[in-house]
């Protein structure tokens, strides 16, 4: 048998010609990041004059209320779109039913005030879900040992109110309680905000990579069992696509899975079905792991950052929720 010469092989087709140079590298790329895609999310604590930096997620803090002027202000000059606040509430004022959700001037509303006040330029994103207030740190009130339904989409209702009137653009629903996306958009309607939009966590897993989050938030000693009953069990693909039905007939702006690079396959299937603005959550769990390996010199953090960046836009992810946004941003700002 006489062998083949490569060019025999390959019909003349050489892939390696257009990786030859960095200019015909670019030419052919098909997937860009930019800032214009990043959300950055936000831990806010009470008190005043605080920061606190956060043993699992070194680089990310805990800033007071009155800090956040400063931090919105960073995001604006970067040209950061948008901020995701997340609030650390004492236990004190937690209970079994969230109750504090529907304090006017919780953490929550005080920390969208305070960035709106701030700058125009930033769009507030803020989230109903009951683990920022609850005692028990689930995400819905707890009754004889269940996550109640009905009465959380109830509560969580009346709280997307509160934080529209606050200010907020964007309220987020990260609970997975059925038919809340409905729910929010009628007493949004119903209060006069139609032009509040509503970013759904459509394809929310039970997942291993919230550990440092629920550090960041204060739920990591509280919470007792896991949120297998409302999250998304991580073998299933299809039931995305269910619950990203729903979420869009419900009257979703926006769609995002969560968290982000286990699930890139989520993504791409929500983008090729719905094609809808669909984010995906980079989460506490994978910023640490990517510290982590940089700070051990396992890997060049800056290089795998930007990777995963690139990996979320070709899965077809229009933004992306990540502790990295200032780095990045910088990254992109300086070439
Ligand atoms: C729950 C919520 C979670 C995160 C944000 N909101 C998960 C959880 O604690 O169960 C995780 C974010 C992250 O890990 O960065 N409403």
């Amino acid at each position: 048998m006489t062998r083949r010469n490569v060019d025999e092989i390959t019909g003349n087709r050489r892939m390696r010609r257009n990786r030859r140079f960095e200019w015909t590298r670019r030419l052919v790329r098909e997937n860009r990041i930019a800032t214009d895609d990043l959300i950055w999310p936000i831990f806010v604590c009470e008190g005043k004059a605080v920061s606190e930096p956060l043993g699992s997620m070194p680089g990310v803090f805990r800033h007071s209320v009155d800090r956040l002027s400063a931090e919105a202000k960073r995001a604006a000059e970067l040209g950061i779109p948008a901020i995701a606040i997340f609030t650390n509430v004492d236990v004190a004022k937690r209970d079994i039913e969230g109750s504090e959700v529907l304090n006017p001037d919780n953490l929550m509303i005080k920390a969208t005030k305070a960035i709106k006040n701030a700058t125009d330029e930033v769009g507030v994103i803020t989230d109903v879900a009951l683990d920022l207030f609850t005692s028990h740190g689930h995400d819905g009130i707890l009754r004889d040992g269940i996550i109640v339904n009905d009465e959380t989409v109830e509560q969580i209702s009346k709280a997307a109110v509160l934080q529209a009137e606050a200010g907020a653009d964007i309220v987020s629903a990260s609970e997975m309680m059925d038919g809340r996306i409905g729910a929010i958009r009628d007493s949004l309607n119903d209060a006069g905000f139609q032009d509040t939009g509503i970013l759904a966590y459509t394809a929310k897993y039970a997942s291993g990579f919230y550990g440092p989050y629920r550090e960041a938030v204060g739920t990591d000693q509280m919470l007792k069992g896991d949120k297998r009953t409302y999250f998304m069990d991580p073998a299933n693909s299809d039931e995305a696509l269910h619950e990203a039905q729903l979420d869009i007939e419900e009257g979703a702006d926006m769609i995002m899975v969560k968290p982000g690079m286990p699930y890139l396959d989520i993504i791409r299937r929500l983008k090729d079905e719905f094609a809808v603005p669909t984010f995906a959550y980079q989460v506490s769990g994978e910023y640490s792991m990517i510290k982590a390996g940089g700070e051990m010199g396992f890997l060049d953090e800056e290089r795998a950052i930007l990777e995963t960046m690139t990996s979320f836009k070709r899965a077809g992810a229009d933004a992306v929720l990540t502790y990295f946004a200032p780095r990045i941003a910088e990254l992109l700002s300086n070439g």
